[in-house]
């Protein structure tokens, strides 16, 4: 008999997500009755904003339930050329927007369009869970460069390759709420330009930034060119689940990165985009209340945090994340908290080796149990033996 076909070593030799593990204990632990605070979720607490879907209902009952353009509508892509402009000076023709079901998505389909097999991708970390599986997925090799602080640029440069076809930069970080300053994005722009690699620049919470001045790759003369931009309505307007962002491409590359829409997924539908039109027309009303919500959470919970022995909490600067400097062993932790108090938060190594004693806290949870889980954590403290008299990694 024939053995069993085998899965593609494409997918097979991914691991599964890191953070996948603490999710499963957070499963069981509910399963069996117990109430887990959830400081862990990259999923705001905001219901999607009543005439947003009023608006999808509308277009469904008018019958947009028929495929559409692959690009996009032509109406959500000028709201987002219109968009691009106002928040980071980049001219765009409506003919290089693409618009994708998600982030992530767009994601996928700017790397299907530059990575060929075995080149290199640069990526960050600490840094989201998918950019490295992504590069894989699309044959690449993802080089993982260590920015917890700051770009060290001679690293950077040492990591660059002949196979280097892309760097990837997430502005403002996941998971450490840093956004990054015009002057390192500019030193970065110099080596992409020396050594002709693209850029792929996610700015997927650039709409959470507290005091609203955002250094764009795409911003910097000459930059459009040779920049994909990322960016996506899950975060910003409280609709993770509609699954929808776009890409903005450097000039003539949307005609072949369309390819790849029109052979996977053919098009976003139409009454979703009908329904992220009608959130961009309501981005004034809607996102300042939310950014508001979320600073307000972060300086409550990082003065907390700074009260407790071996916690160094910096304020961020976006994002609705935390990432404090902890005394000893993060998996070790997140773990205790977990199992004495009942509190879900994420080790900062689940962002790769540069991530490592650090704790990613997420304030999308209601206020009242946010309270209860920062008054949980401030009970539990840190485990006696991960406290030293200074804390190791100082942010
Ligand atoms: C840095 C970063 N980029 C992209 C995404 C993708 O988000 P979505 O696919 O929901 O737009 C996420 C989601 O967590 C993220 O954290």
């Amino acid at each position: 008999m024939l053995s069993a076909p085998q899965l593609s070593a494409r997918v097979s030799s991914l691991k599964p997500s890191a953070t996948v593990e603490l999710t499963e204990r957070v499963r069981v632990a509910r399963a069996s009755g117990r109430k887990i605070l959830g400081l862990s979720s990259g999923d705001p607490n905001i219901d999607t904003d009543p005439r947003i879907i009023e608006a999808a209902t509308r277009a469904m009952h008018d019958g947009d339930t028929h495929y559409g353009p692959s690009a996009g509508s032509l109406a959500l892509r000028d709201a987002i050329v219109e968009r691009e402009s106002r928040l980071s000076g980049a001219t765009y023709d409506p003919a290089d927007i693409i618009v994708t079901p998600g982030g992530k998505f767009a994601l996928m389909a700017a790397l299907m369009a530059m990575v060929d097999a075995d080149d290199e991708v640069i990526v960050p970390v600490p840094g989201w869970v998918s950019y490295g599986p992504c590069v894989r997925m699309c044959g690449g090799r993802p080089v993982p460069l260590a920015m917890l602080d700051t770009i060290d640029v001679e690293a950077l440069a040492r990591a660059i390759t002949p196979r280097t076809k892309a760097i990837i930069l997430n502005s403002p970080v996941n998971p450490t709420a840093r956004v990054l300053p015009e002057a390192e994005l500019r030193q970065v722009a110099e080596l992409a330009r020396k050594h002709g690699f693209w850029i792929i620049f996610d700015q997927v919470y650039r709409d959470l930034i507290h005091d609203g001045t955002f250094p764009s790759m795409q911003g910097i003369e000459g930059m459009r060119e040779r920049t994909f931009v990322v960016d996506s309505m899950s975060k910003t307007f409280g609709m993770t689940g509609w699954r929808l962002g776009y890409l903005a491409l450097p000039p003539g590359a949307s005609k072949a990165v369309v390819k790849f829409i029109q052979h996977s997924i053919y098009c976003v539908p139409g009454f979703i985009q009908a329904a992220g039109l009608e959130a961009l027309r309501l981005y004034d009303q809607i996102v300042p209340g939310y950014r508001a919500t979320f600073e307000a959470r972060q300086k409550r919970t990082a003065a907390r945090l700074n009260g407790i022995e071996g916690i160094s909490c910096p304020l961020p600067e976006a994002t609705f994340y935390l990432f404090p400097a902890i005394a000893g062993d993060d998996i070790e932790i997140a773990r205790h908290w977990l199992d004495t108090v009942d509190v879900a938060v994420l080790p900062g190594s689940s962002f790769g080796e540069a991530g490592a004693g650090h704790l990613r806290l997420s304030v999308t949870c209601s206020d009242a149990d946010l309270d209860e889980a920062l008054a949980r954590i401030e009970q539990a403290g840190l485990p006696s033996k991960n406290q030293p008299k200074t804390i190791g990694v100082q942010r």
